[in-house]
């Protein structure tokens, strides 16, 4: 069983044999030379393995993760960029929303996120919620020097060390760099848990390491599943060099084929509500990748039907500059029917009894076939199902993209040389 698969859902934007030939060409390069190790960024590979060498170190996070879930009713996870977006995508994929405003798997705790901005407001409700309550902090940077998360740390640090005084320190895990940085010293000096960033992993393929897999396996998720999941696209992605058979390379390839055209903007759209903030890591994984020197395709997310209330009509309707990729789910949970009521003012009793999903469903076909008409070329790429397996496949699928596509735009995909510009610009401010 695929757990996923990816199509050309408009076969009036196929590219023409010629152009496919030199595309086909150029997937099949970018995809040898991050499997011989030539590529440009080619000391940020890890994130290839990691399906395997991420295992290492999981009877360890299991562990410290099973032993934090007895004492605590709340995690902070304090990052930012690569450093909390996969996590969050997947909280809000199993999880739902807890009485303080976290998100919980089950009965598991509630994982609150800070450190992803410098809002003092927001981060003061975040305090007021767990006061008093028996949380923990997971602070996760790589750098260990990243101002957002490091203020946040600072700020929640005082709370815990308020309610819990000497005994804060049992309460705090790093996940920072295996040797450098204030982070690795502090957990040194204090004894804190903690895991590594291996040095050849970015932030942005950062997710199926301990950055993303501890704050699940806090939470309750089934972790092994998503490495699984993972496992089980890099197979496919190892085994196959041709855009037939390899949906990686398709999608890399039909994206470099839009933007040769002029489409500089790609839309992510899912009817999936546990999707939704997928979109947000998608994003970083392909801005971040791909907008440099001057190239590059700008990703923007769409919630689906919710923005077909607003960005809808430019999609039907606007200049054409972007392309659109369907995230679909073959098989959605089916809970939810129709009711049917004496009062049918609505006239809705003509749905009574249907399944949300076929609604849902019928929203999507229909989108696909207004959007199409109106000249939008549309990929798509459809989840067996929403789970921890297919969403890990999905996360591999995505980097291995994401990287054969930057590659055969002519660039590093894993560098931000951009990022480092408001830094240094907020530090004179400062
Ligand atoms: O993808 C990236 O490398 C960035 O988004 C980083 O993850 C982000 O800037 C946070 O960096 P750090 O983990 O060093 O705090």
């Amino acid at each position: 069983m695929d757990l996923l698969k990816f199509a050309l859902h408009s076969q009036s934007s196929k590219p023409a044999p010629e152009d496919s030939k030199n595309l086909e060409a150029l997937a099949r390069d970018a995809r040898r030379s991050l499997l011989d190790g030539s590529c440009a960024g080619s000391d940020f590979l890890g994130w290839m393995d990691l399906p395997n060498t991420a295992r290492a170190d999981l009877p360890r996070m299991l562990d410290v993760a099973a032993q934090l879930r007895e004492g605590i009713s709340d995690l902070v996870v304090i990052g930012i960029g690569g450093s909390y977006l996969g996590a969050r995508a997947l909280l809000e994929a199993f999880g739902e929303p807890g009485e303080r405003g976290g998100l919980r798997i089950g009965n598991g705790p509630e994982i609150h996120f800070a450190g992803e901005h410098l809002g003092g407001a927001a981060l003061a409700k975040l305090q007021r919620r767990l006061w008093g309550r028996e949380f923990a902090i997971n602070v996760i940077s790589k750098s260990g020097t990243t101002l957002e998360p490091s203020v946040a740390f600072r700020v929640m640090r005082e709370a815990l060390e308020q309610f819990r005084g000497e005994n804060a320190n049992h309460y705090i895990v790093a996940t920072t760099d295996p040797e450098r940085g204030a982070l690795r010293e502090m957990a040194a000096l204090h004894g804190w848990n903690s895991f590594s960033i291996p040095a050849d992993l970015g932030g942005r393929f950062s997710v199926l390491s301990a950055v993303g897999l501890f704050p699940l396996a806090v939470a309750g998720l089934d972790v092994e599943a998503l490495l699984d999941g993972a496992a089980a696209e890099r197979a496919r992605f190892l085994e196959n060099d041709s855009t037939d058979s390899n949906p990686a390379m398709a999608y890399a390839a039909l994206r470099n084929h839009y933007y040769n055209g002029g489409l500089a903007l790609e839309v992510l759209a899912t009817f999936e509500p546990e999707l939704f903030r997928l979109g947000d890591w998608w994003a970083q994984l392909f801005g971040e990748s791909e907008g440099k020197e001057g190239k590059g395709i700008f990703p923007a997310a769409a919630a689906f039907t919710t923005d077909l209330h607003s960005l809808g009509q430019y999609l039907q309707d606007g200049k054409r500059q972007a392309f659109e990729t369907f995230l679909r789910v073959a098989n959605p949970a089916k809970v939810l029917t129709v009711p049917k009521r004496e009062d049918d003012r609505e006239g809705l009793n003509a749905l009574a009894g249907r399944e949300l999903h076929q609604l849902n469903r019928a929203a999507e076909e229909g989108t696909l076939r207004a959007h199409e008409s109106g000249g939008m070329p549309i990929l798509s790429i459809t989840l067996h199902d929403i789970s921890p397996e297919a969403l890990g496949g999905l996360i591999w699928f995505f980097e291995a993209a994401c990287a054969v596509s930057a590659l055969m735009m002519g660039l590093n995909p894993f560098d931000q040389p951009g990022v480092e510009a408001y830094k240094s610009e907020m530090k004179k401010q400062l």
